[in-house]
């Protein structure tokens, strides 16, 4: 009868039992058919089948609404750096963020991401916040907006002295914060939730795929997808950045963001096989490139027209500014395909300012299409858009049949917009690889 309440479980919510293990459901069990009243475990199934009041007791009993003020930082920065760099002083400056926190638990996710916001000085009137979980418990709780220490658990607490009032209970949170976040209960998985197609501009979904088996995720991480803007952003949970994320994603690879944009088309395509493991070679191997400065990210990385604006980690340097004479060397090599590598090894580990060095030596002593490729890639990861495509414009002067060169540079023009161009640029490199 376990395993019939456990795929009753799976079928409704998900929760693949191997992620939470077979004793929590039995206690979970054991406490909700006491509170039942039913005399044993048939009787109880038979109550879970037919009555919505048991049911949403179980579930109440099985969800795992841990979550704090603050959780992981680095996504809320990443958050708050793009609304400064791209909202703030937008042209289109009643243009609303719609931001999405599915699962929300007990409310402190979505309620710092209000607060992340107000103290960049992003009008209340400009953000919307929605926050659905699947359990009502939760929900009211987060209605009622009062915490104890333990949702407080990140080092920089300077949040609660602004944002919150002490109270016999333990802090209530302000209600000009409380008031920015929409409550309501749904299920990601089995809700239909198409009148949300393209709504949101931001979705954090964290800390819910881990409970799910595969094939839950894939259907979890399509309806994420639909719901998300073409240029919008991704957040998951550190354990979810894996391979279902990945097909319908590309990393924004910001060390410790877990932070995604939707693939285009072209990149879902089935060339796209040919996209990962070629062109991205370095890239998709370190989904997270450590360098970059979550200061200066764009919402769409390869865009950098549309919404980059920001400090890099890596300066804009121009090529002259390195001053790399014809004829130096490094690591006493001159080789290169020993460059290469290095370039290669460097980029695989982040460290970015150095493989673009690199690069640029191989440039000027070599001048190879793979150089100017590499050193494309690398103004990609750092989100210099506009140098990135003059690279890849170099490389395929150079040689015209680079087919990562001619991948790259189909992405960018048709992100801006010359289709055309686009086409042909994809053309040509299926005729390369062929
Ligand atoms: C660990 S909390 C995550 C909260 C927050 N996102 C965070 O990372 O701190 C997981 C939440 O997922 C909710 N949940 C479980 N299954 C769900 C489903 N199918 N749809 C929506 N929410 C669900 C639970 O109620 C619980 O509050």
């Amino acid at each position: 009868m376990h395993r019939k309440i456990e795929a009753l479980l799976k079928d409704k919510i998900g929760l693949d039992v191997k992620t939470i293990g077979e004793a929590s459901i039995k206690n979970a069990v054991k406490h909700c058919l006491n509170a039942s009243g039913c005399s044993d475990l048939n009787a109880y199934y038979q109550a879970l089948i037919s009555s919505d009041v048991e049911l949403k007791r179980l579930v109440e009993a099985v969800v795992i609404p841990e979550t704090w003020f603050f959780r992981d930082d680095v996504p809320f920065n990443v958050l708050t750096s793009n609304v400064n760099n791209n909202w703030l002083d937008s042209e289109e400056s009643d243009r609303k963020l719609k931001v999405l926190s599915m699962p929300c638990s007990t409310g402190e996710e979505p309620y710092t991401i209000a607060m992340a916001l107000d103290k960049i000085g992003f009008p209340e009137k400009r953000v919307e916040i929605d926050a659905i979980d699947i359990s009502q418990q939760s929900l009211d709780k987060a209605k009622k907006g009062v915490y104890r220490p333990n949702s407080f658990r990140s080092d920089d607490l300077s949040f609660r002295d602004d944002y919150f009032t002490k109270v016999s209970e333990g802090y209530r949170l302000k209600s000009n914060i409380r008031r920015r976040v929409n409550f309501q209960q749904g299920n990601l998985l089995r809700d239909d939730l198409s009148q949300f197609d393209l709504h949101y501009d931001v979705i954090f979904c964290r800390n819910l795929l881990i409970y799910f088996d595969s094939q839950d995720q894939q259907t979890a991480v399509r309806k994420l997808y639909n719901m998300l803007a073409d240029d919008g952003v991704l957040f998951v949970g550190h354990a979810e950045a894996n391979n279902n994320v990945n097909q319908l994603f590309r990393s924004l690879r910001i060390r410790g963001s877990f932070s995604f944009v939707k693939k285009n088309e072209y990149e879902l395509s089935e060339l796209n096989g040919n996209y990962d493991e070629k062109v991205s070679k370095f890239s998709t191997k370190h989904r997270e490139l450590p360098t970059i400065s979550h200061a200066g990210v764009s919402l769409n990385p390869v865009n950098g027209n549309k919404k980059t604006v920001g400090v890099h980690s890596a300066d804009n340097k121009p090529f002259s500014d390195y001053h790399i004479g014809i004829g130096s060397k490094v690591d006493g090599e001159l080789d290169e395909q020993v460059l290469i590598s290095k370039a290669h090894r460097l980029a695989d580990e982040g460290r970015l300012d150095e493989a673009e060095a690199t690069c640029q030596q191989l440039i000027i002593n070599f001048s190879s299409a793979d150089a100017f490729y590499l050193l494309g890639v690398v103004y990609d990861a750092t989100n210099r858009s506009g140098m990135a495509e003059s690279m890849f414009r170099k490389a395929i002067y150079l040689m015209p049949n680079h087919i990562e060169a001619l991948i790259h540079l189909a992405l960018h023009v048709e992100i801006n917009g010359s289709v055309e161009e686009a086409l042909s640029l994809r053309r040509r490199a299926e005729r390369a690889n062929q």
